[in-house]
């Protein structure tokens, strides 16, 4: 177990007892893809022996996010978030967006996502990418959620879209990458940033200089596992417990003591996603 310096509760929501503990959360996950089919409990229990102990498991088609709502009734740590990612939008059948809705309905979901613009995969037209992206952000705001954003190679329609649509909704930035100009467009509409793997390679400039300047009651951590696993495991599966790399590396390019990254994280997090 990591230690460290005692804090006790936020003054919102459930009280954590004051303990030495540190905690990590790790705000997006895909424990349900195969890549853990081998050792699912094993990777969670991995993540709570180093202090990683809120994971959101996100869903990307209606299989995924029915299956994270199952994950999250069986582990307390566990929380789901629910949607179609845009590499998955085609085909879907009349009546997705009512899936979706009942989805959202269940305990312990906390968000609508993983939601957004793909154009390198290109799976299907961006025009429908669009519909499908803007009928998910209205349906966040209908109910109330903070949603989690997916955008690859599409950084102007992504602001289009969302300045549009969802300026003053709480919202995710799922594994922020890009320069700080684009960053400052993000936070402007009133989003978080998360920061993935990519933060702690050594070459990523623009990252690290994204999450140096960021103001510290707009970052989470994710590890978006199996993917995008951080230096030194670059290229390997990744696992929710790696989220500590990444919490760490931040806490260096800031100057920050882990312990007082970690806790604005867990506050950032219980904050926006209401845990
Ligand atoms: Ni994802």
């Amino acid at each position: 177990m990591l230690t460290g310096v005692r804090y006790s509760g936020h003054g919102h929501g459930t009280m954590h007892p004051v303990t030495d503990t540190i905690h990590l959360i790790d705000t997006h996950a895909h424990l349900g893809s195969a890549a853990f089919d081998a050792d699912r409990a094993e990777a969670i229990a991995r993540a709570t022996a180093v202090g990683v102990t809120r994971i959101i498991e996100i869903g990307y088609d209606l299989a995924s996010s029915r299956a994270a709502v199952e994950l999250a009734a069986q582990h307390p740590e566990i929380y789901a978030v629910v949607g179609v990612q845009p590499n998955h939008v085609a085909g879907l059948p009349s009546g997705w967006l009512d899936q979706v809705r009942e989805l959202a309905a269940q305990p312990k979901v906390v968000a609508i996502g993983e939601i957004g613009l793909d154009y390198y995969w290109n799976a299907a037209p961006a025009e429908l990418q669009e519909t499908c992206f803007r009928a998910q952000l209205h349906l966040a705001r209908e109910l109330a959620l903070p949603v989690v954003i997916h955008s690859r190679d599409a950084r102007d329609d992504t602001v289009r879209v969302l300045r549009d649509a969802a300026r003053g909704q709480p919202g995710i930035m799922h594994s922020f990458s890009g320069d700080w100009e684009y960053a400052r467009v993000c936070l402007d509409i009133g989003f978080h940033l998360s920061f993935s793997g990519p933060v702690t390679f050594p070459k990523a400039a623009d990252l690290h200089d994204v999450a140096r300047r960021a103001p510290l009651d707009r970052i989470l951590t994710e590890t978006d596992s199996p993917y995008l696993a951080p230096h030194p495991f670059r290229g390997r599966r990744n696992e929710p417990a790696h989220v500590r790399l990444i919490v760490e590396r931040i806490a260096l390019l800031r100057d920050l003591p882990l312990n007082d990254l970690a806790a604005a994280v867990w506050r950032n997090a219980e904050l926006l996603l209401r845990l």
